[in-house]
């Protein structure tokens, strides 16, 4: 049961909260005065750890969304392209390994456990996974995974491997794991990387950011010395703007220089900074706009399937 409180004549209605729609914004009327008022729930009422998970004989492509720059949408684009692909109907775990934890508040849940949970064989992969949308399961980081990366760092023997010998016993369950990583470069970026097999990079046409970029490949590189089968497949370029001149031309010396791998740009747009307070992806925020056009795009280009969301 939740309690809603009317805003008009402040009464305070118990509602079972399995009633009311999740994520979807409903008109409610209050039973003492008649007056009717906008409510929308997120997975924040839904406290318990939902079932059932995924089950069959998939094989997960693991792609992370990596750079050692900050603020250049990689939360924002891990958080959408996991969302794009669950509404395409693939099965998606989105994999949180930030100790900011912001996967969780783009997407509105309030997490009881997650990743740290798993790596330390707290909670069984059932208990620490989130049902988060349809087809869309989320591990939730956070401030707990701190702790994790100094038990990494304590290993002899093996501790780049963590996250690999978590992760790997679940692909048979999804289409895509989608990992989203810190800024900077850590322990547990460095167990991304020897885990995945994907990279895609978030380049921001706002700032100086193609010398992140060559800086993020050669650490890439020393990484591969050891591990082969992990390599760069997309460069998604984020902040465009093309009123201005200074992004068209970042954007253009990117694809001379990275043609293959230059996806369409994602646009400027105001929706992304709102669409976390409401706890909703940008498909959920405003699906009309050319935030939610633009990871449609992406979608599109990660699945290598033109015929989605047409
Ligand atoms: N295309 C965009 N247009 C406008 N703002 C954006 C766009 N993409 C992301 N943002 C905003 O930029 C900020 C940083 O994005 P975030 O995804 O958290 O970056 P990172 O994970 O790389 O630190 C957030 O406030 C986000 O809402
Ligand atoms: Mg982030």
């Amino acid at each position: 049961m939740i309690t809603i409180i009317c805003p008009k004549c402040k009464k305070k209605h118990d509602v079972d909260k399995n009633r009311i729609p999740q994520n979807e914004k409903i008109i409610a009327r209050c039973k003492a005065c008649a007056h009717r008022f906008p409510i929308q729930f997120t997975d924040k009422v839904h406290e318990k750890i939902k079932k059932p998970m995924p089950e069959g004989n998939r094989a997960a492509r693991s792609i992370s969304v990596s750079i050692s720059k900050g603020g250049v949408a990689k939360t924002t684009t891990a958080v959408n392209l996991s969302a794009g692909l669950a509404l395409s109907g693939y099965k998606v775990l989105l994999v949180d390994t930030d100790t900011q934890g912001q996967d969780s508040y783009m997407l509105g849940i309030n997490a009881k456990a997650g990743l740290t949970e798993l790596l330390t064989n707290e909670l069984s992969p059932e208990e620490a996974i989130v049902e988060a949308r349809k087809n869309l399961w989320l591990l939730a980081g956070g401030k707990s995974l701190a702790g994790i990366k100094r038990l990494i760092d304590r290993k002899d023997f093996g501790g780049e491997m963590t996250l690999a010998d978590a992760l790997t016993p679940l692909e048979t369950q999804y289409d895509y794991i989608i990992i989203d990583t810190s800024p900077g470069w850590d322990p547990l970026t460095v167990n991304v990387l020897f885990y995945v097999k994907e990279i895609l990079i978030p380049v921001s046409l706002e700032v100086m950011s193609l010398q992140g970029l060559v800086e993020f490949l050669k650490s890439l590189s020393s990484i591969q010395k050891y591990r082969n089968e992990v390599s760069l497949k997309y460069i998604v370029p984020t902040f465009h703007d093309n009123r201005i001149k200074h992004p068209t031309k970042i954007l253009n010396k990117l694809k001379e220089l990275y043609g293959k791998y230059i996806c369409n740009p994602i646009r400027y747009n105001v929706n992304f900074p709102q669409a976390p307070a409401f706890g909703q992806t940008i498909f959920e925020f405003s699906p009309g706009c050319s935030g939610s056009q633009d990871y449609r795009e992406l979608v599109r280009r990660v699945a290598s399937d033109n015929s989605l969301f047409r």
